[in-house]
């Protein structure tokens, strides 16, 4: 039985106390925008990618690096809070979004605030300067694609012939920069070698595509009572998922569902997409990519973090919400 569970579990109280004590008790109604999110849960699994791979670097080296841990956990929130906005959704995290539990100005702001305070608490881990000069510029390069990656997949509504290699590099910049950023700070920060760092990056980019591929066929199968989000949302809004694009392939014509779905209509949609072998398809894609990506981790020596780090690779691609 892997430990990653345990794991996980240990790093979310360690992240939910630092959340309690920096963001929860602070006055002020976009103090209380901003915190909202954070306090409202989620996997924190870009914190755990950042203290495995600073570990399978230097272990026991996590310990001193736990605001890096947060920060990451931070800048996701940032960019949760906007993307909610971008994808008009009601839910995340079980809890309402925040621009519609405040109003659009508060959820820009909130999300601005958290966009900042990421790179404060990046500065206050332990480490040294020039290490952390070098985290800061991964953090900022990653953010940039983040937007980047943003700003295609909302353009990609429009159309109805991106291809898949189009939607790859989307999703490389929208999801996969940040497991990418997680991973190489970590290892940035532990002291590790180019080598090192440039593996943990590698494995986190290309884990990230993975995780992003199953986070779409989440968002079609998964009800939001266990997801915590709104349910097919990417369906109601055109996204253009490597669902959709393998069902436009097999001639499936899945526009008649952009707009507000019922239950029945998403039970529906989810009876074409795996009658044609669409679901099944795209899940084998995530998965392969997930066995390619751990010859990454090859160069660095074998120990309990390295594997953690694989089985954090087959959790993404694996998991139901
Ligand atoms: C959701 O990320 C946003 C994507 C990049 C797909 P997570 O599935 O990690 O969300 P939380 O942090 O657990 O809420
Ligand atoms: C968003 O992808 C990724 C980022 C937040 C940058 P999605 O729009 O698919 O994320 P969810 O499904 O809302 O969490
Ligand atoms: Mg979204
Ligand atoms: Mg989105
Ligand atoms: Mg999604």
């Amino acid at each position: 039985m892997s430990e990653l569970p345990s794991y996980l579990a240990s790093v979310a109280k360690t992240i939910d106390h630092m959340i309690d004590r920096y963001f929860v008790d602070k006055t002020g109604e976009l103090n209380k925008a901003s915190a909202h999110l954070l306090a409202a849960g989620g996997k924190r699994l870009r914190p755990a990618v950042v203290m495995l791979a600073a570990d399978t670097v230097k272990p026991g080296s996590s310990d001193d690096i736990l605001h890096a841990a947060l920060a990451l956990e931070v800048t996701h929130t940032f960019t949760l809070v906007h993307d909610d906005i971008m994808d008009d959704d009601s839910l995340r995290r079980g809890a309402p979004t925040v621009h519609t539990k405040w109003d659009m100005p508060t959820g820009i702001l909130a999300g601005d605030v958290l966009y900042a305070r990421a790179f404060e608490h990046l500065c206050m881990a332990q480490a040294k300067d020039d290490a952390k000069v070098r985290a800061v510029t991964m953090l900022a390069k990653a953010c940039d694609e983040i937007c980047a990656g943003q700003h295609m997949d909302m353009s990609f509504e429009h159309r109805t012939d991106v291809t898949e290699g189009e939607y790859l590099e989307m999703v490389k910049k929208k999801t996969g920069v940040l497991y990418a950023a997680a991973a190489g700070i970590g290892a940035i920060l532990a002291g590790g070698n180019g080598v090192q760092v440039k593996a943990l990056y590698n494995f986190g980019l290309s884990t990230g595509i993975a995780f992003q591929i199953q986070d779409d066929i989440i968002d079609l199968l998964t009800p939001p009572e266990k997801s915590g989000k709104d349910q097919a949302s990417d369906l109601r809004e055109g996204k253009q998922t490597l669902l959709m694009i393998r069902a436009r392939e097999k001639g499936l014509d899945l526009k008649k569902y952009q707009r507000d779905l019922s239950p029945a209509d998403i039970q529906a949609a989810i009876r074409e997409l795996t009658d044609a072998g669409v679901i099944d398809e795209v899940k084998k894609t995530a998965t392969d990519l997930v066995a390619e990506s751990n010859r990454h981790l090859s160069v660095l020596a074998p120990s309990k973090e390295r594997q953690l780090l694989m089985d954090i690779g087959e959790f993404f691609v694996t998991r139901s919400f």
